[in-house]
């Protein structure tokens, strides 16, 4: 196949295309604004056509899906805390957006896969989401999110677009950008900086290798239903603090480290999610997280030449802003 794969530049994405290139021999061409997360280097044993671009720009978007397959999109203002603090990009990257990529899609006849995620449904005290829980987001990120799922959907009944939406648990791997809580926690460790836990660190992630939702998008795509649904999971559920103390140990660091920090605003609680409808279509997490962890701590350990140009450049200033303090 050849594959559409928008915001392939980010960490999810560009693991993606390298799964699809080698193990399923799909050709990719990539769509990507290149936004403080999107990053060619990403991409640098991948092979791939780059068209540089916004999704919600059609001139782009006509050019990158000229031959294409399908079209997997993941271009998206991904950081929860970000969206607190400024929610313009979300608003228009996720409705603008999907909206432009869904009509080209309509209008090139090809099958289109949105990439979603578990915070649509909000916060789970015990249980798990399936595909039918109401959406409840609560941050700017998720209601977008859930937003442009919405409008999905709606191509698939209005205009018998073939889509399929996976929504994924909390990824984490190689080439995660370090605002996200593992990479945030690892690079810190690795430079004796404090690990700031919102809150109470009570908060539970449902946690996904990288690799493992690579493969589940790619199955809900060759074999998944249009019009339909799928929650791609992980298979493990950790306490945030427990992953910082696994980092601690990891890193070979002590606990006194750990700092507790004013809580994020509308936090939600715990993420969950039932994954049966994919499995049924013959996927399976492979990677538990202690393994996954091991493998996350090795890979930022052994390829300093990929974060030293992120925490030296924006990211520094981003740190000072949001934790009021500054890196070491
Ligand atoms: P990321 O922030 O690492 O990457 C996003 C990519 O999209 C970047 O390359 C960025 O340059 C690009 N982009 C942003 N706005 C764009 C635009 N308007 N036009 C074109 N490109 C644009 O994010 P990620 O963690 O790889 O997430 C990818 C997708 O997976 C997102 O849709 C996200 O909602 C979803 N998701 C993420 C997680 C997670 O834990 N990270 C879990 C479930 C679902
Ligand atoms: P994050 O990686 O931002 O993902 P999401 O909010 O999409 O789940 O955060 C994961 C969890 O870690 C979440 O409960 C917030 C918490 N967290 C901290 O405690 N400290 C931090 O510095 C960050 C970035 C997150």
């Amino acid at each position: 196949m050849k594959l559409l794969v928008c915001g392939g530049a980010g960490f999810i994405g560009s693991n993606f295309a390298r799964v699809r290139t080698r193990e399923n021999g799909d050709d990719v061409v990539v769509l990507d604004k290149l936004t403080y997360a999107g990053r060619r280097e990403n991409l640098a044993d991948v092979p791939h056509e780059f068209v540089h671009g916004a999704i919600e720009d059609p001139d782009a978007v006509r050019e990158a899906i000229a031959g294409a397959d399908a079209v997997v999109n993941f271009a998206a203002e991904t950081h929860v805390d970000r969206s607190i603090a400024e929610p313009d990009a979300f608003v228009r990257t996720h409705s603008q957006g999907t909206y432009v990529l869904l009509e080209a899609a309509r209008e090139a006849g090809v099958r289109y896969l949105q990439v979603s995620t578990d915070e649509v449904y909000g916060s789970i005290e015990e249980g798990s989401f399936t595909e039918q829980s109401p959406l409840q987001p609560s941050s700017p990120y998720s209601a977008t999110k859930a937003g442009a799922d919405l409008l999905v959907a709606s191509y698939f009944h209005t205009f018998g677009l073939e889509t399929v939406i996976c929504r994924g648990s909390n990824n984490y791997g190689p080439y995660q950008y370090p605002e996200k809580l593992i990479p945030l926690m690892v690079l810190n460790a690795l430079h004796g900086d404090k690990l700031p836990v919102y809150g109470d660190g009570q908060q539970v992630r449902n946690w996904l290798y990288v690799e493992d939702f690579a493969r589940g998008i790619g199955h809900a795509l060759e074999h998944g239903v249009p019009g339909e649904v799928y929650n791609v999971g992980g298979p493990d559920e950790e306490a945030n603090l427990d992953v910082v103390r696994r980092i601690v140990s990891l890193t070979g660091n002590d606990e006194s480290l750990i700092e507790y920090v004013t809580d994020r605003p509308g936090h939600d609680r715990r993420y969950s999610l039932g994954s049966e409808k994919v499995r049924a279509l013959g996927w399976s997490a492979q990677v538990r997280f202690e393994e996954g962890l091991e493998r996350t701590v090795a890979w930022y350990r052994d390829n300093r030449e990929w974060w030293a140009p992120i925490r030296s450049g924006d990211y520094r200033a981003y740190y000072e802003r949001q934790y009021g303090r500054s890196l070491g």
